[in-house]
């Protein structure tokens, strides 16, 4: 596929993009039937966003689906030997690439002493009138502070009526001041990324159509589907099979059953590799982002995952659940 030309300054794109014959998810956006309400939110967004497929990246907003993670994530996928097929689990989320102008002569540290040092201390160490931002990262995720810094919070306004450039600078600097000190003020324009932004409705769901991921078994020798089925859920949506993203693989047992996590509603699943059936879960005390391990000790086959969570919402956690299989299905 041709590629479209970029209209940022010095930003020269490759001629072509490939693309693959297998395509696990969709590759257009598709407008969320949800609600009207959702419909609504999400179109106000991606209507102002550059929607033809491999645009590069823009001060306008550029459409990207699927999303940063794609597709298939760093947990990888599962061979089945047997049958000769990958197990994959795959997002369907769309994604916004979205750059910002940065003036020459800026600087994170000095967004931060003009809007926040008064009140913060110009050490981070607060003082009479706000509260010690020193290691706040830790305490907050970065959606939270992303909202205090936004909508304010108690005696504190909100800076939203700050660029879209500054609020991310002071946000990036109390976050990680060390790192934004080293960096001197900027000495031309210059673009900086806008952050991971996914193209989510009002209730933090993703603004395209269902399933929101998949699970897939693809034949090797033909890059045809056997199945293809929705796969997690989101907190928001639990028991309701829509499909979550996923962050963590799959494992596959001679036996003929998947293991995999990776969900945000924090089960772990056994499927069929056969027809992608769901044939167990159980919950987790946070979410398993990692990939299961299967291993069996004196005859007895188990499966344990890390469930770390931290990702997309607490809890985090920091087990290791193993569960025991049937000796029967060794
Ligand atoms: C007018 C004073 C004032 C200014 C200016 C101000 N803050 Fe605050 N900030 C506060 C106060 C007071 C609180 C405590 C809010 C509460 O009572 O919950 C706070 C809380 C916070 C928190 C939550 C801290 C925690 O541990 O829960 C963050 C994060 C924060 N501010 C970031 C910022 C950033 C970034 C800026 C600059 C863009 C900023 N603040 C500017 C007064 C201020």
């Amino acid at each position: 596929m041709t590629a479209h030309p970029s209209d940022i300054p010095g930003e020269v794109v490759v001629t072509a993009q490939p693309e693959s014959s297998v395509a696990l998810t969709r590759q257009r956006f598709e407008m969320t039937t949800r609600s009207q309400e959702s419909i609504d939110f999400v179109s106000a967004i991606w209507d102002r966003l550059d929607q033809r497929p491999w645009a590069p990246p823009s001060l306008q907003g550029t459409m990207m689906y699927p999303g940063y993670d794609g597709g298939q994530e760093w947990g990888g996928s599962a061979f089945d030997p047997a049958t000769n097929r990958l197990i994959v689990n795959s997002s369907e989320i769309g994604a916004i690439l979205q750059l910002y102008e940065v003036p020459a002569g800026f600087s994170a540290r000095a967004v931060y002493a003009e809007h926040c040092g008064t009140c913060h201390g110009a050490d981070r160490a607060g003082n009479a009138v706000g509260p010690s931002l020193i290691d706040v990262g830790e305490r907050l995720t970065g959606g939270e502070i992303n909202d205090v810094v936004r909508n304010g919070r108690g005696r504190m306004t909100g800076f939203d009526h700050l660029d879209e450039i500054e609020i991310r600078a002071a946000i990036r600097y109390i976050r990680n001041p060390e790192e934004e000190e080293d960096l001197p003020p900027s000495t031309e324009v210059d673009y900086a990324f806008g952050g991971y932004t996914w193209l989510r409705d009002q209730d933090g769901l993703p603004g395209n159509r269902t399933p929101w991921g998949t699970l897939t078994s693809v034949d090797l020798a033909t890059g045809d589907f056997d199945w293809q089925v929705p796969f997690g859920d989101y907190p928001q949506t639990v028991g309701q099979g829509l499909g979550s993203e996923s962050y963590g693989g799959p494992v596959v047992t001679a036996s003929g059953l998947i293991f995999i996590a990776a969900t945000p509603d924090r089960k772990i699943r056994a499927h069929d590799t056969r027809d992608g059936a769901a044939l167990w879960q159980a919950d987790l005390p946070a979410a398993g982002f990692s990939t299961p391990a299967v291993y069996a000790v004196d005859g007895r086959q188990f499966v344990v995952i890390a469930a770390g969570g931290g990702r997309m919402g607490p809890p985090s956690g920091s087990e290791y659940i193993a569960f025991a299989l049937p000796e029967s299905q060794d």
